[in-house]
């Protein structure tokens, strides 16, 4: 009978009609019981908390042409919306590869993949970094169709405890997979004013990247030890008062989603790991093998550009899109996180 004097606990419930905490959204967070309340969400434009919505599906599946009995390679599988389409394609013959660098989220997509019928007859899943595709190649032939969907999940950027947006308060960590490397505060701590000044302009093209970076260093000298999400954003919007009232507020944000960007680019070493993936990338597919790339900035645009000309004037591959193709206007409408997707695509010689 000791249980009844301990006083009854709430659970804790949505506050009004869309709760702001990420804990608090937990009928998003069990799409299986709540399946309405997710729907509702889409329909409003925004993503589920715990969820990951794909982009440009149709233009991808239609350029891949997937062959049941193919070997596949999903070099970066997140929430698993693309992996689903893929195998779907496939109609149980051949195989799918889908790597991640996240240990938090692989092992919930393999098992929400298992449980839509895709088990490991069809699907291997492997927390592997895609700059060594070659590893992968150590267990089977050549790809007949590759994507990869760069950049960061909603999962990653929704979930305040692995620092990843200053929407909600949270450690500054920044890591895909927070088991290797360091967090983005202690990078800030190790970097000199010279070194952020480049990281925030390579990474981010942020126009004020000497004021931001002097700030930093100004923090850190008066002892501030820049360790939270949003001590960052108070560093970076102190430093940006001067600018004029009418878009202060509008530039403010805007700066702090670059220097965010930057920051994750250099603690996860995106740009080393798609430059090494796309150097490996034409070895790993088959002859008349397809490779679709969704990219974010122009940074990585860049190099997958680079990258698909060099190897085309090699007679390496034998097509590669002669443009960016970007979402329809209807796609960008329905999920905010379309807007600055690139896709570009390369057929094997
Ligand atoms: C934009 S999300 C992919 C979403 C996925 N296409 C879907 O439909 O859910 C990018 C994913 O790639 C992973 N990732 C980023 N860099 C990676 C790398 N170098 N190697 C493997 N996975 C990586 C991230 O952890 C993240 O889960």
């Amino acid at each position: 009978m000791e249980n009844q004097d301990k006083p009854y606990k709430r659970r804790v419930r949505y506050k009004g009609k869309y709760p702001k905490a990420y804990k608090e959204k937990y009928k998003e967070l069990n799409p299986d019981k709540y399946g309405d309340t997710v729907a509702h969400v889409i329909d409003k434009g925004s993503t589920p908390a715990g969820m990951h919505i794909p982009i440009m599906v149709k233009e991808i599946i239609d350029f891949l042409k997937i062959v049941p009995g193919q070997t596949g390679l999903d070099a970066t599988l997140g929430y698993g919306g693309h992996t689903l389409e893929m195998l779907k394609c496939l109609e149980k013959k051949g195989h799918l590869y889908a790597l991640d660098i996240d240990p938090i989220e692989l092992p919930k997509t393999k098992a929400r993949l298992e449980k839509e019928g895709f088990g490991e007859e069809i699907l291997t899943t492997e927390l592997i970094n895609f700059s060594d595709i070659d590893m992968v190649l150590e267990e089977t032939e050549q790809f007949n169709f590759v994507l990869a969907d760069l950049g960061v999940s909603s999962m990653q950027i929704d979930n305040p405890e692995r620092g990843f947006s200053f929407k909600n308060d949270g450690p500054l960590d920044l890591r895909m997979n927070p088991e290797i490397g360091i967090p983005a505060s202690t990078r800030l701590r190790r970097l000199s004013q010279i070194e952020l000044e480049g990281m925030l302009t390579e990474n981010a093209d942020e126009p004020y990247a000497e004021i931001i970076s002097k700030a930093i260093i100004a923090a850190k000298e008066n002892g501030i030890y820049i360790d939270t999400t949003v001590k960052l954003q108070t560093v970076i919007s102190d430093a940006l008062q001067f600018i004029h009232v009418n878009s202060r507020e509008r530039d403010i944000k805007k700066s702090c989603q670059r220097s965010f960007q930057a920051l994750r680019i250099d603690v996860n070493r995106e740009l080393e790991s798609i430059y090494n993936f796309l150097e490996k990338l034409p070895f790993a597919l088959a002859s008349g093998g397809r490779v679709a790339i969704l990219s974010f900035h122009s940074g990585e645009d860049r190099l997958v550009k680079k990258s698909f000309k060099r190897y085309l004037r090699e007679g390496i591959y034998k097509e590669i899109s002669s443009e960016i193709i970007r979402p329809t206007d209807e796609e960008c409408r329905i999920n905010n996180r379309a807007k600055s997707t690139k896709m570009r695509w390369a057929i094997k010689a």
